[in-house]
């Protein structure tokens, strides 16, 4: 199956979409729009022209390092693609790190999907009200 990975091209619309598709929130589009503009990178995955996955990184760009909305249509789960798209993410942070030195990529794992991130090799931190995920590199 070949997937395209495209950095930046997602629309606010197509945003709210697939996390509402998804179980999140449904939030408003100027909401939405306005968190892509602030964001560090997002990365659309796309099949034969069709939007299949997002994910978000935000963070300020040096030391910290956030995963948001890694998000893959219920049709495409279970194909890799939620592993490729953090994998996409993560390079970027990487190739971006000023410092080259120990950087933190986190985020804030739903419920249920802490397994997910810990095959990637997150550390899940429970805290009693939501898990946190965090791998030095
Ligand atoms: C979580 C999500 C992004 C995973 O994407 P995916 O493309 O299905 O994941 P992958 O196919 O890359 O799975 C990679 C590995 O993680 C495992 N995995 C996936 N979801 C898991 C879960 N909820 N619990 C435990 N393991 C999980 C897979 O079994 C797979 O293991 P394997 O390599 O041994 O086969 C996807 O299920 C999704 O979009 N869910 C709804 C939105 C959501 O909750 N996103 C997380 C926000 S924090």
């Amino acid at each position: 199956m070949k997937i395209e990975f495209i950095d930046n091209i997602l629309t606010p619309e197509d945003f709210v979409r697939l996390r509402v598709t998804t179980g999140f929130a449904d939030i408003p589009v100027p909401h939405a729009r306005k968190a892509l503009q602030n964001g560090l990178l997002n990365v659309s995955a796309v099949k034969d022209g069709k939007l299949i996955g997002m994910g978000r990184l935000v963070g300020d760009g040096a030391m910290y390092w956030y995963l948001q909305e890694i998000i893959v249509l219920p049709e495409y789960q279970g194909l890799g693609i939620g592993t490729m798209i953090v994998n996409h993410l993560v390079d970027y942070a990487v190739k971006n790190s000023s410092t080259g030195k120990i950087t933190t990529i986190g985020g804030v794992s739903a419920r249920g999907k802490e397994g997910f991130y810990e095959k990637l090799g997150f550390e899940v931190i429970p805290n009693g009200i939501q898990w946190r995920i965090k791998r030095k590199l």
